[in-house]
């Protein structure tokens, strides 16, 4: 399953990519807003600053609503790194500029999904991957991995090569399910990576290695 980190924290995402296991990034308009990027230089400076220093592919997200607007806005993202997917909202007009970009060689991630439906639409386009929000649907008492089950089943039905992208990952159990499910890449705050790397008898079997190694040496 690849790894990338959900956020615009260029700290973050050094962090993570120093680590030797991230895939790629994602980011959405609130992320951008979090770290204070706002004006349209500003943002696709950030973009090109992420790019430099992961490997993989960035999802950089149009603001458009319109189909004519997000074509216009995908092409001038898609443009400034062979790394950059254009994030692209589940709504009609994302649907068809999906389609476009899909025949243009473009990447695509199709983002706001919530229903096995929206999926198969997202595939039936050429996504290149779809962005459930498993997190999203745990707030609202809705099983989030339970939609990560039925696309993974929809897809292997057709061979759809959509990615499926498990996104609003919030902790370590997200990541571990979606792994045994299939989810073919998940993407989570640098907390939610770090997270699996911990277990108490780690902890304590260091601590007792380290102590009887300086037992034996006398020290
Ligand atoms: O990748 C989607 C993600 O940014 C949403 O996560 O935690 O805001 O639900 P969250």
């Amino acid at each position: 399953m690849k790894f990338f980190i959900d956020t615009a924290n260029l700290q973050q995402i050094k962090e993570a990519q120093d680590l030797g296991v991230l895939d790629g990034v994602t980011t959405n308009p609130s992320l951008m807003a979090k770290e204070g990027i706002s004006g349209a230089e500003n943002v696709i400076n950030h973009y090109k600053a992420i790019c430099a220093i992961v490997d993989g592919d960035v999802s950089a997200e149009v603001i458009s609503t319109d189909f004519d607007n997000i074509i216009k806005e995908g092409h001038e993202l898609a443009k400034l790194d062979d790394k950059i997917v254009v994030k692209v909202p589940m709504i009609k007009d994302g649907i068809k500029a999906i389609k476009y970009f899909s025949g243009e060689g473009i990447k695509t991630n199709c983002t706001l999904v919530f229903s096995a439906g929206q999926a198969l639409l997202a595939a039936k386009a050429g996504a290149t991957y779809v962005s459930p929000f498993i997190g999203r649907l745990d707030d609202i008492s809705t099983d989030g991995l339970s939609l990560i089950e039925d696309i993974r089943l929809i897809y292997d039905n057709y061979a759809y090569e959509t990615q499926i992208l498990a996104a609003s990952v919030r902790h370590s159990i997200h990541i571990i399910e979606c792994a045994k499910i299939g989810a073919d890449v998940m993407t989570g705050p640098l907390s939610a990576i770090l997270s699996l790397l911990k277990h108490p008898l780690t902890d304590s079997g260091l601590a007792q290695f380290l102590a009887d190694h300086a037992k034996a040496a006398g020290k």
